[in-house]
């Protein structure tokens, strides 16, 4: 077929091809293109020559013109681009101009969330703590069941589910509780952990609730742990992190997996315990939900010994840190807005 047309299309690029290649300068690249692209240039020619060639070919022959050109028109931008570079620097001239401003790239900065998590890490390991994590789609025994929280327990209102499955099996945790089974059946005792993750509660998204919040866990089980020691470790915690002049509260509360249960407030530290809109006029802010480990969560995670004894501690880090940062809208945190995101470094 290539025969029947009346030229010969890749001669003519090898041509082409071979003239731009030993060309020096600007005034010989311009000579060059018109000679090619130029309005009564090579390609304007065969293009209006189209129509005496025989129907049947003509497309044939307009692509393969088109082809050729596409790839001269490539090469010659190249030759273009690179005869400026080289007239630049042969003028002293730099190809770049270091005297525009630059693209400013945004310097990433840490989430609150990961600045108040790795603080409680700090003084958690300082005190010897090792740092865990667990699934954050649970299974019912971890969520609730080994949790001495069994499927009628009335306590069970307290955690509103996301469910994934019609059989109530799996879930996404409520409380980054069960790590602490998952610790007490993978570790030996003595031990004292911190667990610090996202959980999840089908709650609203407003100014003080998210479906998706995150936790930190505690967890110190031995043979000599009382609630003297739960008092020191999480007095001194919460010293440490909101400073040593915060007073600290302990009242009893209630946990199916820890007995007795408290609940663990500082002094608010917006009024330093006078009373205002943060502390809803009480002086006072609950950061903790803490007790002695319910025996039948040490059976439940298969652990026999009777003479063992620990604490467990839970709170959220979203809340500590709208504390620490008088945040008043922990929306802010999941919207990843950069006024909002920047502030924090
Ligand atoms: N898991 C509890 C909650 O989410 C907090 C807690 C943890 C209480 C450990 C006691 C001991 O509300």
């Amino acid at each position: 077929m290539n025969e029947k047309l009346p030229f010969d299309m890749d001669a003519i690029a090898k041509q082409a091809v071979d003239e731009i290649e030993h060309i020096k300068d600007e005034e010989d690249l311009e000579k060059w293109r018109i000679k090619y692209f130029g309005r009564k240039g090579i390609f304007a020619t065969l293009t209006s020559n189209l129509s005496e060639i025989e129907q049947c070919l003509r497309p044939v022959a307009g692509m393969k013109i088109n082809n050729v050109k596409k790839q001269l028109t490539t090469l010659y931008e190249e030759k273009k681009q690179s005869l400026i570079s080289r007239m630049q620097v042969e003028k002293g001239k730099s190809v770049f101009n270091l005297t525009l401003p630059g693209l400013s790239s945004e310097c990433a900065n840490l989430h609150p969330i990961t600045l108040v998590s790795r603080e409680i890490v700090r003084i958690f390991q300082g005190l010897g703590f090792g740092v865990h994590t667990g699934p954050e789609i649970e299974t019912e025994f971890y969520n609730f069941e080994a949790l001495n929280t069994p499927a009628d327990h009335p306590a069970r209102d307290m955690w509103d589910t996301f469910y994934l499955d019609g059989q109530k099996k799996f879930l996404l945790r409520t409380h980054t509780s069960p790590v602490q089974i998952r610790v007490l059946q993978r570790l030996t005792v003595p031990l004292r952990i911190i667990a610090i993750g996202k959980t999840f509660r089908r709650d609203a998204f407003d100014a003080s609730h998210s479906p998706v919040f995150h936790q930190v866990e505690g967890l110190m089980v031995g043979y000599d742990i009382n609630f003297s020691n739960l008092k020191a470790v999480l007095t001194f915690f919460l010293k440490e992190l909101f400073g040593s002049s915060v007073n600290v509260r302990f009242l009893p509360s209630y946990f199916p997996f820890t007995e007795p249960s408290a609940e663990i407030s500082i002094s608010c530290v917006i009024c330093n315990g006078k009373g205002c809109q943060t502390c809803g006029n009480t002086g006072w802010l609950e950061i903790l939900g803490a007790g002695m480990v319910h025996p039948e969560v040490f059976r439940k995670a298969g652990l026999r010994d009777e003479n063992l004894t620990g604490f467990a501690f839970g709170a959220g880090i979203d809340r500590i840190a709208m504390i620490k940062y008088r945040i008043d809208d922990i929306r802010l945190f999941f919207l990843n807005d950069m006024r909002f995101l920047r502030q924090f470094r």
